[in-house]
């Protein structure tokens, strides 16, 4: 069963992408079509630190048998026993993580409004204008591997996916929040994130999307739309993207636990190890972390 809202995106003031959605009757009425994208200078200039550029293939075989090679290079680690008795630890005037895979990010635990990753890298050089439209997108390094290996994986399968964000600052997710804000008042908390609250923060999330999308929705600028868990990219990220280390973050009906409407574009990278635990034992990252690690401190508010 459909849940009864739609779902939208727009290139943000910044140059960026927010996937957001938006409810039954919202949609057609309210989209607006999204500024063609425009590549920065500096992303064009920009060399690569790590690794070397390699530009996925546009013409793809589609009878070629994927080989997942991603590896969790990250500082991930599954901890099997669950602490559900654990000490919080705090409170703290800000949260600041390391650069384990597994922060908990969450309207309770927001990130710091200082955090940025610190081995962001442009991923325009690493793939085809098919492939990112042009858009500005950065990820952490950690991550750009096996976001190429999934990329060329979909294209193997005879697939066109796009990615279409990845890394947000604290104040591109406030431009993004308000802008939802303003468009749907009354959804925007599930829809899209207060700053310091989304995972977009981190570096290791990608919203991806898809050629098929307009189509089924019927709105031909459209991006971001429920509808994409029944495009050929959707299905086969649902059914292949534990393989190479990413994992839904909200999917459908986890929207009390996440606070969150289903967005099958979005995905989080956490290393194969535990996007196959993830997935086969049926829970979000977000259930995994609260039943399992210790409760994170609570930042208090800022001044
Ligand atoms: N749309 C997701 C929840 C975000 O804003 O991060
Ligand atoms: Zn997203």
């Amino acid at each position: 069963m459909l849940r009864p809202f739609f779902a939208i995106c727009v290139l943000l003031l910044a140059g960026l992408l927010s996937g957001c959605q938006a409810p039954a009757g919202a949609q057609a009425a309210n989209a607006t079509t999204p500024p063609a994208p425009t590549t920065p200078a500096a992303a064009t200039t920009e060399v690569p630190t790590l690794p070397p550029p390699q530009p996925v293939t546009a013409t793809p075989s589609p009878t070629s048998t994927p080989s997942p090679t991603a590896t969790a290079t990250g500082t991930a680690t599954i901890t099997p026993s669950p602490s559900p008795t654990a000490t919080p630890i705090g409170p703290c005037t800000e949260r600041v993580p390391t650069d384990d895979l597994l922060t908990l990010v969450t309207r309770t635990y927001p990130l710091s409004r200082n955090y940025t990753p610190g081995d962001l890298v442009a991923i325009l050089p690493y793939f085809p204008m098919g492939v990112t439209l042009g858009y500005p997108t950065e990820v952490r390094q950690v991550m750009l591997q096996p976001l190429i290996t999934i990329v060329e994986a979909m294209q193997s399968d005879g697939l066109a996916p796009f990615i279409i964000s990845g890394y947000r600052s604290y104040s591109a997710q406030a431009i993004a929040r308000q802008k939802w804000e303003s468009k749907y008042p009354a959804w925007v908390d599930q829809i899209s994130a207060i700053p310091g609250t989304s995972e977009h923060q981190l570096g290791t999330t990608v919203d991806f999307g898809s050629p098929e999308l307009p189509d089924i929705v019927g709105e031909p600028d459209i991006q971001f739309h429920t509808y994409f868990y029944m495009t050929r990219e959707g299905i086969w990220l649902e059914e292949h993207a534990h393989e190479y280390g990413f994992t839904l973050s909200y999917p459908r009906d986890t929207l009390e636990l996440t606070g969150f409407y289903y967005e099958p574009w979005h995905y989080r990278y956490v290393g194969v190890e535990m996007a196959t635990m993830l997935k086969e034992q049926g829970i979000t990252l977000t259930q995994y972390l609260l039943e399992t690690q210790p409760i994170p401190c609570i930042p208090t508010p800022e001044p």
